[in-house]
């Protein structure tokens, strides 16, 4: 596989940077300690195409490729996991699945709003009681004949709070298990749609996740994706493109903090030497090093694949499994090359060792992607 970068994907590279750099970075640590994304911010997000990479033109995205994306979401993460989250939801959760799986009239009315950032959308699959067993779905949806009625309660929804329009999975027909699901697109303020409470979270803090509770909620049939028992589907087939997405987002906070990291020990300076002249120090510094080139070439070979039109299930699997525990494991060496620098917020890599946990267990726990990884290999 080719991973020669053409100019363009260069060039997304550089702009990504640049504005992590100049307009993530500043500011970054208050957001984690206020648990605030700044509207500034996405705004200037999305006028820069961030909210939208892949969409078609048609419909005011990028048109670009999913390799152009994961670039853009690898150095947003390497400043600000939170922005990188809000844009993965976004593109890879709620425009992708619109877009592939949508009514034209269904991505005139939303999609052009999402891509373009004019809006933010959620992605609604889990429940109190259903989180890696999804197919376990409480939130019923009763079809009344031109509209359904929905009630239920959805937990830990990224942008649960900011979001505009929600993609909501519901249960129609329980009789026929997953295949009885359905996905729908409901509005926000919708009457009998409430946003709960905001979860105060280890990481990825100035993101915002909430509960969304939902009581005789009318959704217009032509609000559903797909025919009738389409839901689960589509929610897998979407989170097959999402989980690239979040392996994007760990290699961006495993790179993040290992460049921190490279550049402190040349800084620091113990028993009469710069700490990158110890060699304990160097074989982390290695082994940081090749473990984020690895989650690299996953999520450039999962991108790469979904792009070609090839079959990704097993390479996005492999690709967020790897990429977390890479970030796991690279923002808990960063911390111990700070010593106790790095336990403080100043030095930043105590943020990203806390924001790599979630990569472990959001869009499918490290267990689930092993269990993904399993049944295609065993099929
Ligand atoms: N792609 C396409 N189809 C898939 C699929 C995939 N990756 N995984 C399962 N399916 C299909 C199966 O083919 C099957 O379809 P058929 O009946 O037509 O053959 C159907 O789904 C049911 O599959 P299983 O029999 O394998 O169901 P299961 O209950 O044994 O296991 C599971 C399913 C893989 C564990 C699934 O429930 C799962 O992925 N769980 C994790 C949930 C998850 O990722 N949630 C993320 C929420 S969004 C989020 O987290 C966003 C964020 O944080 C930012
Ligand atoms: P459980 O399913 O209860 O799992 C508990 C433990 O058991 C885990 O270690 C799990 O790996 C293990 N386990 C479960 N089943 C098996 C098995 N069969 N084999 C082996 N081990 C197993 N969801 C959305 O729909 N939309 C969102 O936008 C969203 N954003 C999120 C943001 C945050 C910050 C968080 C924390 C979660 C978010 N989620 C979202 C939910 C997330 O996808 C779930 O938390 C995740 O899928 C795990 O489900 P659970 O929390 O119910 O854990």
């Amino acid at each position: 596989m080719d991973f020669n970068l053409s100019e363009e994907h260069q060039a997304v590279r550089e702009a990504a940077r640049d504005f992590a750099e100049n307009h993530l970075l500043p500011g970054v640590i208050d957001r984690d300690n206020e648990q605030k994304f700044s509207p500034e911010l996405l705004r200037q997000m999305s006028e820069m195409g961030f909210m939208g990479m892949m969409v078609s033109p048609d419909y005011g995205g990028g048109g670009m490729d999913t390799l152009s994306y994961v670039i853009a979401m690898e150095e947003i993460s390497k400043v600000d996991a939170s922005a990188a989250v809000i844009m993965s939801v976004n593109n890879s959760l709620v425009c992708w699945g619109l877009e592939r799986f949508g009514t034209e009239a269904q991505k005139e009315k939303y999609l052009t709003q999402l891509a373009s950032g004019k809006v933010v959308g959620a992605f609604c699959l889990s429940e109190p009681e259903a989180g890696s067993d999804a197919t376990s779905q409480h939130t019923t949806a009763i079809d009344m004949g031109d509209h359904y009625v929905l009630n239920g309660t959805k937990n830990w929804i990224t942008s649960g709070g900011t979001s505009s329009i929600c993609l909501v999975m519901a249960q129609t027909h329980p009789e026929k298990q997953h295949k009885g699901i359905n996905a729908f697109i409901v509005e926000k303020g919708s009457e009998g749609f409430v946003v709960g409470k905001k979860e105060d979270k280890m990481g990825i803090r100035a993101s915002d996740t909430h509960t969304l509770m939902f009581t005789d909620v009318k959704v217009p049939k032509e609000n559903r994706l797909g025919d009738d028992g389409f839901g689960f589907k589509f929610a897998m087939s979407t989170l097959n493109g999402g989980r690239i997405g979040i392996a994007a987002q760990a290699l961006g906070i495993a790179a993040g903090a290992f460049e921190i990291s490279l550049k402190y020990s040349k800084e620091r300076k113990t028993f009469g030497k710069p700490i990158s002249e110890h060699q304990a120090i160097q074989f982390k510094l290695s082994e940081m090093a090749t473990k984020v080139e690895a989650a690299r070439l996953l999520v450039y070979k999962a991108a790469r694949l979904k792009d070609e039109g090839k079959d990704y299930i097993q390479a996005s699997a492999m690709a967020k499994l790897y990429a977390s525990e890479t970030a796991m494991w690279v923002t808990t060496e960063a911390v111990q090359v700070h010593g106790g620098y790095g336990y403080v917020k100043e030095y930043h890599v105590e943020r990203f060792m806390r924001d790599a946990k979630i990569t472990q267990i959001y869009e499918g726990t490290s267990e689930i992607q092993k269990l993904i990884i399993a049944r295609e290999l065993l099929k």
